[in-house]
């Protein structure tokens, strides 16, 4: 065997115990005692996590009249140093354009410049029968077996209930799984007009802007039209109490609707946005960071098993440079934050050292259940022999200070900025390669290859 990870604790969601794992080439191929190859490392005291997913990125992204701020490679060498091996971002289709020519620029941007490997889901703004029927295609041939559509943004990325509707029937057909952003964009365009009408310009009209209450019905309006269309439905960025009800009744009557939250919206909440001046532009995102009681409704959310992804929702913006162009209109502050690189030391902390979560529950959430839904498992998302060798050696004693400073993110803040976090990655292998070596990098932009994902299988 090529490389051996000794004396380590290997933890999956069903499992945990103590072995050593084998590796040759990309694949693991021995779990046990006392294993033998020409390199070891010895990984005593620390976890063995298979390689983390974050099926939801936005990296070199054309969005509110800018580009998110992180590069294919400043992106994914930042995921890297998390603990995550594979993202799934979101390649966008334009207005009149086609689903192929969308792929064809994600595809430019993202070839040769990944630390670790990717997939994409298709973003679909313009609904006729040419891109419903190019869906096939994605799925049957391009391994792109999941397509996010809009009930936000109206004008720019917005579609109508019967575009929506299309869209489901046609996945459920062919085997995809159609996400939602689940808020209503008609009120959140009117509340904004009214808001800037009366001179409120500052970031915290941002949250004003997109009531809970209307997210809860666009969830309950996605997840009614799945069912008519018989189709499952997976909700992206699920904020507050009214979205994951919608859920849980869908849930309760057998429906296969499936959910994910994001680290900010478990761990920060709707004070951030009256941080002095302007510092609460660094929060706006959609839907926006909501209150404590929220927080709490979506870890219950978690424990049920309502929501079963833990994803990122990476979207990162410099304060300085691109923020401010929403300094006298928070409806011009671009949306959205850095996550990608603090995930797994921020659930670690805040789930399974608060005991929301079991670290088997952990796995699940960011590496097994993302793996499952968008149809990567078991070539990822576990430890398993014949598995890809993507693995996070993770120190559960290491304390950190979270500082913008020492991050690879490619902006000027964190949202967690100041945050002492227990427990970190400190090794991480993709497909048999070391890429971070105790906090150093090893891999190489353009290491990451594209994986063509399956079709949909319920969970
Ligand atoms: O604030 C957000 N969410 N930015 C990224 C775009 C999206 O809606 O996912
Ligand atoms: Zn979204």
């Amino acid at each position: 065997m090529d490389l051996i990870i000794k004396n380590g604790m290997i933890v999956t969601p069903t499992d945990m115990y103590e072995a050593d794992v084998g590796i040759k080439g990309e694949k693991i191929v021995a779990i046990g005692k006392e294993l033998s190859g020409s390199k070891v490392i010895d990984a005593k005291d620390m976890m063995i996590f298979p390689g983390f997913i974050d099926v939801h990125t936005h990296i070199e992204t054309p969005f509110m009249g800018t580009y998110s701020s992180d590069t294919w490679e400043t992106g994914t060498k930042a995921a890297a140093f998390g603990g995550t091996t594979c993202i799934v971002d979101f390649a966008i289709q334009s207005k009149g354009g086609t689903l192929r020519a969308a792929l064809d620029e994600w595809n430019k941007r993202a070839t040769g410049n990944a630390y670790i490997d990717y997939g994409f889901h298709m973003a679909m703004i313009d609904i006729n029968d040419s891109s419903l029927n190019e869906m096939e295609t994605m799925i049957m041939e391009e391994g792109i077996s999941s397509f996010k559509l809009f009930f936000a943004y109206k004008g720019e990325l917005m579609v109508d209930d019967d575009a929506f509707y299309k869209a489901l029937e046609k996945a459920e057909e062919l085997g995809g799984l159609i996400m939602i952003h689940a808020e209503n964009g008609h009120i959140i365009d009117l509340y904004t007009k009214n808001l800037l009408v009366e001179n409120k310009t500052e970031p915290m009209y941002h949250a004003v802007s997109r009531p809970s209450i209307m997210e809860g019905e666009a969830c309950q309006r996605a997840i009614a039209l799945a069912e008519l269309a018989e189709a499952p439905l997976y909700i992206v960025h699920n904020s507050c109490l009214e979205a994951v009800e919608a859920i849980h009744e869908g849930r309760e009557r057998g429906l296969p609707i499936y959910g994910e939250t994001c680290p900010q919206y478990l761990t920060l909440d709707e004070e951030r946005y009256t941080d002095p001046g302007f510092e609460g532009a660094k929060y706006v995102i959609s839907p926006p960071l909501r209150s404590e009681f929220d927080q709490d409704a979506l870890w219950f959310a978690i424990e049920r098993g309502d929501l079963q992804v833990i994803s990122t929702n990476h979207c990162p913006f410099f304060f300085r440079k691109q923020k401010e162009r929403g300094k006298d209109n928070f409806a011009k502050i671009p949306n959205g934050i850095p996550g990608i690189e603090t995930r797994m030391a921020v659930m670690y902390t805040a789930g399974v050292l608060e005991d929301w979560i079991t670290i088997n529950r952990f796995v699940e959430l960011n590496s097994t259940n993302p793996a499952k839904l968008f149809g990567m498992f078991p070539q990822k998302g576990t430890i398993a022999i014949g598995s890809d060798a993507d693995i996070v050696i993770f120190d559960p004693e290491k304390e950190v200070t979270i500082n913008s400073k020492n991050l690879h993110q490619n902006t000027d803040y964190t949202p967690w900025e100041g945050m002492i976090v227990k427990g970190y990655p400190i090794t991480v292998i993709s497909r048999g390669k070391v890429i971070v070596d105790k906090g150093n990098l090893k891999g190489e932009k353009g290491w990451g290859k594209f994986i063509k994902r399956d079709r949909f299988y319920p969970l």
